[in-house]
Parts: C-alpha cells; structure tokens; sequence
C-alpha cells in the first residue's frame, strides 16, 4: 500500500482518480476546495499552506506519490488571475512543498495533469506562460488579467507542462518520477459546463476526436495510475497526451528532431 495525494479529488479526473487508487489498495489523501479530506483553497498562498500542513500532519515525512488534477478552466469575459493561481501557481508551489517528503517516500512519483489546449488552442498567450515560469504571482495575476482568463488558461497549462519537464530531472536526482498527463476532452464537470456555454460549446464540440467520442474520467485515473506504477519507473519528464488522437491529429510531426 502506498500513500498518495490527490488534488481535485472532489469532482471529475480527480476523483475518479482517487476511486481507481483505493480500489488498487492505496491509500489516497483526496484535496480539494470542497467535499473530500483535505480542504483548501489552493488558489491562495494561504490555502496552500494549509494544505502542505494537513498532508504533512497525515503523513508525517513520507509521501509516495501526487497528482494534481486541480485546475479551473478560463471563460471567455472572466478574470485570468484564478486561472493562474490555480492551474500553475497552486499545482507547483504544492509540488515544491511536498517534494522533500516525496523524496523520503517508495518509488515516489509526481503526476500533473494539463491539458491538451497546450497544443491545439492558438489563443495561449506566451507572456501570461512566461510570468508563470519567472515565478512572480503578483506580476504573473496582472499580466493575466490583461489577457483575460480564455487565453491564461492554456497559457497556464503551457506553463505547468513546461516546469514539470523542465524540473523532472532534477526530481529524478531524488529518486522521483515527474511526468504530465495531458488529456483531451474528457467528459467530467469541468466540460459539460464548457459545452453547456453558448459561446464556447459549440466549438469544443466540434473538436475532432479521431476515436470519435470524448474521453472518461477513468481513462485518466488509468493513464495516472499507471505512471505511479511500477511500470513507469524508467519514465521521467514525459508529456502523455491522453486525448483520443487529436494532438497527433493535429501535429502529426511532433516530437521534433533535433536537426541541428
Ligand atoms: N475535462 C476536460 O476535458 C479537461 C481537458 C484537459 C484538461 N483538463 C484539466 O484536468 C483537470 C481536472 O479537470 P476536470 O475536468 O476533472 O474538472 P472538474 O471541474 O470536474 O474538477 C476540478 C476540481 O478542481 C477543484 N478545484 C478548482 N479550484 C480549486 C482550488 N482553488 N483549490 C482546490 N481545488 C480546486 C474543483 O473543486 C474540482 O473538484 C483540471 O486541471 C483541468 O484543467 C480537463
């Protein structure tokens, strides 16, 4: 049995995350800012800490494993502050915090759960990506609020993605595994909202899908369950589209040769 985290455990990929990890024999510490065992805002530094302080206060030193599936998504008209607080700033400062109990932990493994906006919404705005990696959050909440929360939300992904490859060899040196889940459409929450908005909707449902049909939350609890396993120990800053083929759809080149 292993003692894993699991934010955004109260709805969608999340919880169905946290099902799939019990029913494997874990034991899995739900967060969320509603309904599961840690509860907290992880929006805010303050939120944050309180967080760290529950898992700490469960788990004494140790930790196995996280994944962090917490993330707002960005309406067209809303703020970008929340969506980078939450999906970039939220998910990194609590990675951070509870890296050196992971390091303490068995075959640890770190998983953050993007999404596939990263590659095919052109609307991902680069300074809003780039405020996130320089680690500011006041200069990184202006900056999103200027380009509004539609094009900080794949920005903010764009972000996470990139500090998880960025940073996961440096988690390997500690014994930990640091990989992204980038999922698709995936039928939770989150998107019925999404299709239910008359601006939007329309759109995400006209996003091809080559396996025709959006993706299950337990599909991504599988894709997280596996990289915690002990079948991905040798995988180490990976990005693991799970979207149904749209991104190969999309940029059937990808990965790039480095020519030079
Ligand atoms: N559903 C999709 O198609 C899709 C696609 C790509 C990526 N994603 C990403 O996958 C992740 C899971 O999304 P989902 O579809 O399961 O969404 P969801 O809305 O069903 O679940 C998200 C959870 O995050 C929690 N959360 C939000 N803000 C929080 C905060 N400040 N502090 C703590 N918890 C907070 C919510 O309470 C909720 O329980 C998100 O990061 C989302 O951006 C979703």
């Amino acid at each position: 049995m292993r003692t894993i985290v699991v934010t955004g455990a109260a709805s969608g990929m999340g919880a169905a995350t946290k099902e799939r990890l019990e029913a494997d024999g874990h034991r899995v510490i739900g967060m969320d800012r509603q309904e599961t065992d840690v509860v907290a805002d992880l929006g805010t530094p303050e939120g944050r800490a309180a967080a760290v302080a529950a898992v700490q206060e469960r788990v004494g030193d140790r930790l196995d494993g996280i994944v962090t599936a917490a993330g707002v998504f960005g309406f067209p008209g809303g703020v970008g502050d929340v969506v980078v607080s939450v999906n970039y700033f939220g998910t990194v400062a609590l990675l951070d915090a509870l890296r050196p109990l992971l390091a303490r932990g068995t075959d640890p493994a770190a998983v953050v759960v993007s999404s596939n906006s990263i590659t095919t919404n052109p609307s991902a705005l680069r300074a809003v990506t780039d405020a996130c990696l320089a680690g500011d959050e006041d200069k990184a909440r202006t900056v999103a609020n200027e380009a509004g929360a539609s094009a900080c939300y794949p920005a903010s992904k764009v972000a996470v993605t990139w500090w998880a490859r960025r940073n996961s060899p440096a988690w390997a040196a500690d014994g930990i595994t640091l990989n992204t889940i980038v999922p698709g459409l995936i039928h939770t929450p989150m998107v019925e909202q999404i299709r239910a908005d008359e601006r939007i909707g329309p759109l995400f449902d006209q996003v091809p899908i080559p396996v025709g049909r959006l993706g299950r939350p337990d599909e991504i609890a599988s894709a997280a369950a596996f990289l915690l396993g002990p079948g991905a120990r040798y995988i180490c800053g990976s990005t693991l589209f799970v979207d149904g083929g749209t991104d190969a759809l999309v940029r059937p080149d990808d990965p790039q040769p480095n020519w030079a």
